[in-house]
């Protein structure tokens, strides 16, 4: 047992070191992500499940550099390729974003432009690498076909809101294809879409990873897609990051209270209906930074040292970690 350290790894693409996020507020900030730390090998998918606001969003889009940079305030950094995104001069950060990092969001309504057809925004994509307008679109009709939109031609003229849920979001995934980034974010990427278009685009993702050796940041709150498709998974918790290990681990021999909570709800459950089960209780208030475990107040197992614990990460085993005073081996309870 040891006290992590942060070493870099070979073929580490993504680095994430005590990222903080604050939303500012009337009258109160709210402390949505409080200093994690995570890192994302060269193909790996790591996703990050946690109960509904407990800041993965809010990560993904501090990753991104999407959040409003005047009404947030971001500590830490980013290393992406070795350079910290976070303090990159703005203009330079859209070099990198949807070129060498992709985004996929829960509502593609969000991210497509209703004013444009779908054809005009993959081929804006595409024209980026300065391929020709003739060539782009013949290009965009492939992608359509790949990402398996019927009649492609039809499709390049029709705009998003002519499109079904599942043909935006696949719309969104041609674009990610197109552009062939290095990372792709992928918050709640299959959340609206029925079954059958939710296994076609999980497909599709694991098609870009594998052809692409993209890397995979997914945040589902199904742990099925979970068991599915993570390489490595990390439980968030109020802002904070509780445990993080290979999906195995995490499954098999969860070591954090809240991760064995979460994971004891799952075998009850019908295969397919394996969504994150909120356990009793609720998150703490996030408008003040949160003193000790995040989790104490709900845990089974909180002992006096839970109130002062500061939230570092213990390495417990081969690529497993823990934030926990039950783990601290300081003698106590
Ligand atoms: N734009 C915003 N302004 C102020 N507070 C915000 C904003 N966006 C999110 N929050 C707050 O930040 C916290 C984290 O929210 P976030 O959306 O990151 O959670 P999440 O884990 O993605 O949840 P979900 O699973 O429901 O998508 C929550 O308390 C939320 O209310
Ligand atoms: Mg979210």
């Amino acid at each position: 047992m040891n006290a992590v350290s942060w070493d870099s790894h070979s073929e580490e693409l993504l680095r994430v070191k005590n990222l903080s996020v604050r939303y500012r507020g009337t009258p109160k900030d709210i402390h949505a992500v409080g200093g994690i730390s995570f890192s994302i090998s060269k193909s790996e998918v790591f996703s990050l499940v946690g109960e509904s606001g407990c800041g993965k969003s809010t990560t993904a889009h501090a990753i991104a550099r999407l959040l409003d940079e005047k009404k947030t305030t971001l500590g830490g950094q980013v290393f992406f390729d070795g350079c910290d995104l976070l303090a990159l001069p703005w203009s330079e950060m859209t070099s990198y974003r949807g070129s060498r990092i992709g985004m996929i969001f829960q509502n593609p309504l969000d991210s497509l432009n209703p004013l444009w057809t779908a054809g005009y925004q993959i081929g804006e994509a595409i024209r980026c690498d300065g391929i020709d307008s003739s060539a782009a679109l013949s290009m965009t009709e492939g992608l359509l076909g790949e990402v398996m939109i019927p009649d492609p031609a039809r499709r390049t003229s029709s705009y998003p809101h002519e499109l079904s849920g599942g043909m935006r979001q696949r719309v969104m995934i041609a674009m990610m294809i197109s552009r062939r980034p290095s990372l792709l974010i992928a918050d709640e990427p299959t959340t609206a879409l029925d079954v059958t278009i939710q296994s076609q685009i999980l497909d599709l993702i694991r098609e870009l990873r594998r052809t692409h050796q993209t890397s995979i940041l997914l945040i589902t709150h199904d742990f099925g897609i979970v068991a599915d498709m993570a390489d490595r998974v990390g439980v968030m918790y109020a802002g904070k990051l509780m445990e993080v290990g290979d999906v195995e681990a995490i499954f098999e021999s969860p070591l954090h209270p809240y991760t064995q909570k979460l994971m004891k709800a799952l075998p009850n459950m019908p295969k397919g209906e394996r969504r994150l089960e909120v356990i009793q209780g609720s998150v703490p208030d996030m408008s003040a930074p949160i003193e000790g475990c995040a989790f104490r107040e709900r845990c089974e197992e909180a002992f006096g040292r839970c109130e002062k614990w500061e939230g570092r990460m213990i390495e417990m085993g081969a690529r497993h970690l823990v934030s926990c005073a039950l783990f601290s081996g300081d003698g106590e309870p």
